[in-house]
């Protein structure tokens, strides 16, 4: 359809980085009917979210922004995993202040439903509830490069594995990986667009290939071999269950890929981690960690946390704080359980742990965590490391702030030529440690 007139689209983003990534998708849609794309609210034409459903403050803190739009005249639409979950129940929740409502599959298309509403049709919707990815939804080719160096491809989308809290698998379907030739190419193009770190993104990525006869080991090695220019390359998330040797066999021979693992725990105990259906038990775990320091040796572990799910008892929970206590993970994020309607624990097990129980295990476990990356980080002080400079530090302008390939944040003073030092590979000393922060200055 040709636009009689510029018509500026604002897409607010919520939620994961893959969600980052379909905003890149549907913008381009927008782009290539010429759509212009705002960061400015008050002169959009088109105001849509693309949203989160994993805990239900993400979903609430959608609704309450739509709510806020009272201007008249403008085109409100949902996209992504909240519209995924309550399709046309939006139109009724938010009555006509909801024009659009678009599914996880369908933002390759959102320029179609934009135009539709524009041209008046009332609750434009689209939904597509095959499990199976739809065609399309891995392209993109104008992708956007964060911090002008930091680019995203996703390598499968979906999840099968239904641990009993989660919605992901019901709003985003079932696992398809992409052909390794696609993401070679992707990521060559994102690198000679600019970008000298790339992530690979799934919600479950170790099960890469499972579907097409690959493996993750597989396609880090022909990305790395195949890609011209690329500084960097990481992952996430990391199901524990399928960490395998040949894994990290590779991260520990393939230079460019950083040793760091976003490897989920979400409980110490082996009672909270069979009735979330996690697949691993306590012991697994620990194994995970142990092959992780044999195999891929100075790779750091991150992990997530639920605490205060069904049936959790004080010991369930002392198990999770001795996790976190002796397992020396890099960062945790902690999150208190949030019943998902429609998944296995919302409708079989009551939410019986209290909200005062909930709040207090959420600030032990971070307090428990703080420590430990302090006493971590304190350790390393007088140590080099290598960091990829990603730009100025938002809390000090005289500063440089980058990551060691462990995924350690460094800042360091900026010299003079600091623009030239973004995107590069710099050799820095530990000065000072925080919990989150190394302080440090650049040694060559
Ligand atoms: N695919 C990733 C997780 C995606 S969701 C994985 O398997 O690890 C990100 C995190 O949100 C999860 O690791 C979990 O800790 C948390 N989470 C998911 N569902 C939740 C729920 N219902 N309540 C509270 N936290 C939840
Ligand atoms: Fe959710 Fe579990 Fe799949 Fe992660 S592995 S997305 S927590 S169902
Ligand atoms: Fe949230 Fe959907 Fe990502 S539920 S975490 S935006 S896959």
């Amino acid at each position: 359809m040709k636009l009689s007139k510029e018509v500026k689209v604002l897409i607010h983003t919520f939620g994961c980085q893959m969600n980052r990534l379909d905003t890149d998708i549907a913008c381009e849609s927008l782009v290539s009917s010429g759509y212009k794309i705002t960061d400015d609210e008050s002169e959009a034409d088109v105001v849509l979210f693309n949203t989160c459903s994993v805990r239900d403050h993400a979903e609430e803190r959608v609704l309450q922004r739509v709510r806020q739009i009272d201007r008249p005249g403008v085109i409100v639409g949902i996209m992504g995993c909240l519209a995924q979950r309550m399709g046309d129940e939006l139109f009724r929740l938010l009555k006509k202040r909801l024009h659009i409502v678009c599914g996880t599959r369908r933002f390759p298309f959102i320029d179609d439903l934009v135009s539709r509403a524009l041209a008046g049709e009332r609750k434009v919707m689209d939904i597509d509830e095959s499990p199976l990815p739809t065609p399309g939804i891995f392209e993109a080719h104008e992708r956007s490069l964060h911090k002008g160096i930091q680019g995203f491809v996703s390598i499968m989308r979906g999840c099968n594995n239904f641990c009993t809290y989660c919605i992901v698998p019901y709003v985003r379907g079932r696992e398809k990986s992409r052909p390794i030739q696609a993401v070679v190419d992707e990521v060559q193009a994102l690198v000679d667009k600019g970008a000298v770190e790339v992530t690979l993104l799934g919600q479950n990525i170790d099960a890469y290939g499972k579907d097409i006869d690959s493996s993750l080991a597989e396609l880090l090695r022909a990305v790395h071999e195949n890609v011209k220019g690329l500084k960097r390359l990481r992952f996430v998330t990391s199901h524990p269950r399928d960490i395998t040797k040949e894994l990290l066999q590779a991260v520990n021979d393939l230079p460019k890929v950083c040793n760091h693992l976003h490897m989920p725990a979400q409980s110490g105990s082996n009672h909270m981690l069979e009735a979330m259906r996690r697949g691993y038990s306590r012991e697994t775990y620990d194994e995970k960690l142990a092959m992780i320091k044999e195999f891929a040796p100075g790779t750091l572990v991150t992990s997530d946390f639920i605490v205060g799910f069904p049936g959790e008892t004080e010991d369930d929970f002392l198990q999770t704080l001795e996790l976190v206590r002796t397992s020396g993970f890099q960062t945790s994020y902690v999150f208190k359980y949030s019943p998902r309607p429609g998944t296995y624990s919302e409708k079989n097990l009551i939410d019986d742990v209290s909200e005062e129980d909930k709040k207090r295990r959420n600030q032990l476990l971070l307090q428990a965590q703080e420590e430990s990356s302090t006493a971590r980080n304190n350790a390393l002080v007088g140590s080099e490391h290598e960091v990829l400079v990603e730009g100025l530090s938002n809390r000090d302008a005289t500063r440089l702030t980058g990551r060691t390939g462990s995924n350690l944040i460094c800042v360091f003073p900026a010299p003079e030529n600091h623009k030239e030092l973004i995107g590069e590979i710099v050799r820095v000393r530990v000065d000072s440690a925080t919990a989150l922060t190394l302080y440090t200055h650049i040694v060559c």
